[in-house]
């Protein structure tokens, strides 16, 4: 049983690889996106170690010279998918998005590194993409925290990776939509338009992206002009877990000043996710830049933030508030509880097999043991109902989003080698 679905994972991986970058999925996402190569590097690695630092370096390849990673490379042209290239127009040489995703390279190098089966060739690869993500942490903290409170703004939900969170709602309001150039989505013809986002945020992405393209594309200036920006618990915990995982690589290899940023990186990081912690939801939240305020939405991203090295009793705290969210499959991206939760829309309420890895892992880390070996148990009896789907209904199982799903393959490979360790 688990010898088949370790091979029908890595099948999946070999599908959808495009020789040197991975795409998530056919048709609905035909290109590479950031934080799913790097996670995806996590499954190649059990079966094609080589193979899982070229997915990477790809990745850090398109990489900008202010030191952003962008969070679609456009490699090869495709009507399929909107926005495409012309929509950005970042005037790359090969055109990409011009915001980020979550920075979970450096995890994934370290992850990579450690489980190495050929240390010598993982140590080559490792020294040379170093630098790469060491410019990009320096990146986000001089462009994303200006006034050095040690937390990092997103300036696009689509940074986070969870396009259409209840997060995002209030912060939305201040985001306009007039002026917009009429478009057409193409999302809604792969995926049930019913479990996507709505037209009224769609309006919303494309003004900030617009916005964005007139100040030509310049990082250094989108902050301040920025209408949204929001400081994310589990954005922030992903880069403060990829920060304190490169300064101890950077230690191994001797590169002793990279470290030492990335160090402290990570502990201003980490005292200053205490301004964003709710005892009332027992969790982490999202707070808006703008207004100063914590956004009154529990979901996932606060729950994520156990992926860096929160104090213990936050991490107990936060795996009670996973037991108490009374879905048959956890994690729920939104708790069932608030009348805003959608079993089946995308980031409001379905069960994503990455976030449930990373919460996982950090739960485990902290000596939450039990309710980590649940996560990973549900993730993997979710894979054996509806097969390697891009999120799950949480109440059901019940598959849902694009199918053979490129990242979900990779982390049924990484539960399962968690399972037999
Ligand atoms: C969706 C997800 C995002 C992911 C992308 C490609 O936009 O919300 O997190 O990176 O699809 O899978």
């Amino acid at each position: 049983m688990t010898d088949a679905l370790r091979n029908a994972a890595i099948d999946i991986l070999k599908i959808n690889d495009r020789g040197q970058y991975t795409v998530p999925t056919k048709g609905l996402y035909p290109f590479q996106w950031n934080w799913d190569s790097c996670l995806t590097a996590l499954g190649q690695r059990h079966f094609d170690e080589a193979r899982a630092w070229t997915e990477i370096e790809t990745l850090f390849a398109h990489q900008w010279p202010c030191g952003m990673v962008p969070h679609i490379i456009f490699h090869q042209m495709d009507d399929g998918y909107f926005p495409g290239p012309t929509v950005w127009g970042t005037n790359r040489p090969v055109p990409t998005s011009g915001i980020t995703q979550p920075a979970v390279a450096g995890f994934a190098l370290k992850r990579l590194f450690d489980r190495a089966q050929d240390p010598a060739h993982a140590m080559t690869r490792l020294r040379a993409l170093l630098p790469k993500v060491a410019a990009w942490h320096r990146w986000f903290y001089a462009t994303r925290d200006p006034q050095g409170e040690g937390l990092v703004a997103i300036l696009h939900p689509w940074e986070a990776g969870r396009d259409n969170s209840v997060d995002w709602d209030a912060p939305f309001d201040q985001v306009p939509t007039d002026g917009i150039t009429p478009y057409t989505r193409r999302d809604t013809l792969h995926a049930d338009p019913s479990h996507r986002p709505t037209k009224d945020q769609y309006d919303r992405y494309l003004w900030l992206v617009e916005h964005f393209r007139a100040l030509e594309w310049d990082t250094s200036k989108l902050h301040d002009a920025s209408p949204f920006q929001v400081v994310d618990p589990g954005f922030n915990a992903i880069l403060i877990r990829a920060c304190s995982d490169l300064a101890d690589l950077a230690g191994f290899l001797g590169e002793e000043q990279i470290a030492a940023e990335n160090r402290h990186f990570a502990q201003r990081g980490l005292s200053a996710m205490e301004s964003l912690w709710s005892p009332r939801h027992g969790q982490y939240l999202c707070k808006d830049r703008i207004t100063g305020k914590l956004i009154d939405s529990a979901s996932v991203g606060g729950i994520l933030a156990a992926f860096c090295d929160i104090p213990r009793e936050r991490a107990a705290s936060i795996a009670a508030t996973i037991r108490n969210h009374e879905t048959r499959y956890s994690v729920a991206s939104h708790p069932p509880h608030d009348p805003r939760f959608d079993a089946k829309r995308y980031w409001r309420g379905p069960v994503w097999l990455v976030v449930n890895y990373m919460i996982a892992d950090g739960l485990a880390r902290a000596g939450q043991q039990d309710a980590a070996a649940r996560i990973s148990a549900d993730s993997l009896e979710l894979i054996h109902k509806g097969g390697f789907a891009e999120y799950y209904d949480p109440i059901t199982g019940e598959a849902l989003g694009g199918g053979q799903f490129t990242w979900t393959a990779a982390m049924v490979l990484e539960f399962l080698a968690r399972e037999t360790a």
